[in-house]
């Protein structure tokens, strides 16, 4: 049943349809609520105590001020029903406690909780896995309002969460493109590279990224407990022959170890190793194994190869380190994994840096100035693009009417 929404508050800022259950009734210390198409929620009395508005819930900020120290030991719901428009009200007995005034629910609240629309994934794109061989190249959009228009920013960053990889075209050549490009998306992480950095050839180079020789294969770093969640490079120039740039889905590529080579996929995901930063002003320490978090943690693959420095594992244990990460570098930069292509001046690649292998082919430059290849870049955490798009699908779903 859906009827015009009475104004019932709920512990967020966000519309939710009038959906009213046909049946509520207690079980014990739940509350079982029913609606007609069988979904079922069994709300605990303390969670349900937590969530109340103007006791629980502060109306201005829409969260708790209760300390769990603070709720009453004796607390039990007493009833639970419907009032005559379908909001869900509960009283409450407390043995001999203050009283609790009976609490009232938005029943379409609730029915996105029994929905699971409350949990991280929601609303979210579900991550495809992808081989070079299927992708051909990275899905691709022009670029040339990227600047302004939101519609295109948001439809980029869905291709971005699906793929882990996503493209824009002829988004033109300021040098400082992504500063604005970012910061409408969310807070760009900062790091000892800076806000935003160049990837360019130099005489004094702080990374391996600044010279001239191949990249392999690699996530940027993996010497952080949370390494960067994306990365957004812009091609500002690039005349210089060579340097294609390179893109492995760790995901397949992951996927594909557990279901070929379990020997190997297990070893990727269990021996450690000891990743660092060697530089006159920095000292960042990770250890982890290549192949970290999976199952309802993010997949974060730490693969920096120049900042790989220790197997942080048993002796017996690393001849299979070894293996199994020699197996993993030579699929990733296998041609049925890894697409290649060029980098052309207005292009700007957005992935996901902890999913996404990321390369370059060796590139020459003539000397004379002649051939140059200027990439700029910015790191940005995975909650900054997933709030952004989280914001996104809330405005998809048109509020109660
Ligand atoms: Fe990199």
């Amino acid at each position: 049943m859906t009827e015009t929404a009475p104004a019932v508050p709920t512990p967020d800022f966000y519309h939710y349809p009038w959906t009213v259950p046909s049946a509520v009734r207690v079980d014990g210390r739940f509350v079982q609520l029913d609606w007609a198409d069988g979904l079922r929620l069994r709300a605990f009395d303390l969670w349900l105590a937590e969530n109340t508005m103007g006791q629980a819930i502060d109306p201005a900020t829409r969260e708790s001020v209760l300390d769990p120290a603070d709720l009453p030991d004796d607390l039990a719901v007493a009833t639970a029903q419907l009032t005559e428009r379908g909001a869900v009200v509960v009283t409450w007995t407390d043995g001999d406690g203050p009283a609790v005034a009976p609490a009232l629910f938005h029943p379409g609240w609730l029915r996105h909780v029994a929905e699971g629309a409350h949990r991280p994934a929601a609303g979210l794109p579900e991550p495809i896995p992808w081989l070079a061989t299927d992708l051909g190249e990275p899905p691709t959009r022009d670029g040339a309002a990227i600047a302004s228009d939101d519609e295109l920013l948001e439809a980029w960053l869905d291709d971005l969460a699906r793929y882990g990889l996503a493209r824009l075209t002829g988004a033109g050549t300021d040098p400082d493109l992504l500063l604005g490009v970012g910061a409408r998306i969310g807070a760009i992480r900062d790091t000892n590279f800076g806000p935003i950095w160049d990837v360019r050839a130099s005489v004094e180079p702080n990374s391996t990224a600044n010279t001239t020789v191949r990249l392999c294969p690699h996530t940027d770093l993996p010497t952080r407990e949370t390494p960067p969640g994306f990365q957004i490079l812009h091609c500002l120039v690039n005349t210089a022959a060579g340097g294609w740039s390179t893109m492995t889905d760790g995901l397949a590529l992951v996927e594909h170890l557990a279901a070929e080579h379990p020997e190997h996929h297990e070893a990727l995901t269990t021996l450690r190793w000891v990743f660092f930063n060697r530089g006159p002003a920095v000292d960042h320490r990770w250890s982890g194994p290549l192949v970290d978090g999976g199952d309802d943690r993010p997949l974060t693959i730490r693969a920096f190869h120049p900042v790989r420095g220790f197997p942080d594992c048993d002796e017996e244990d690393q001849p299979r380190a070894y293996d199994a990460l020699r197996r993993f570098a030579r699929l990733a930069a296998d041609p049925r994994f890894q697409l290649r292509y060029p980098f052309a001046p207005g292009d700007v690649v957005a992935f996901d840096n902890r999913r996404v292998l990321h390369g370059r082919d060796g590139y020459d430059t003539d000397g004379d100035g002649g051939g140059r290849r200027h990439l700029r870049g910015i790191y940005l955490d995975h909650d900054e693009v997933l709030s952004r798009l989280r914001q996104a699908s809330r405005r998809r779903t048109p509020p109660a009417t």
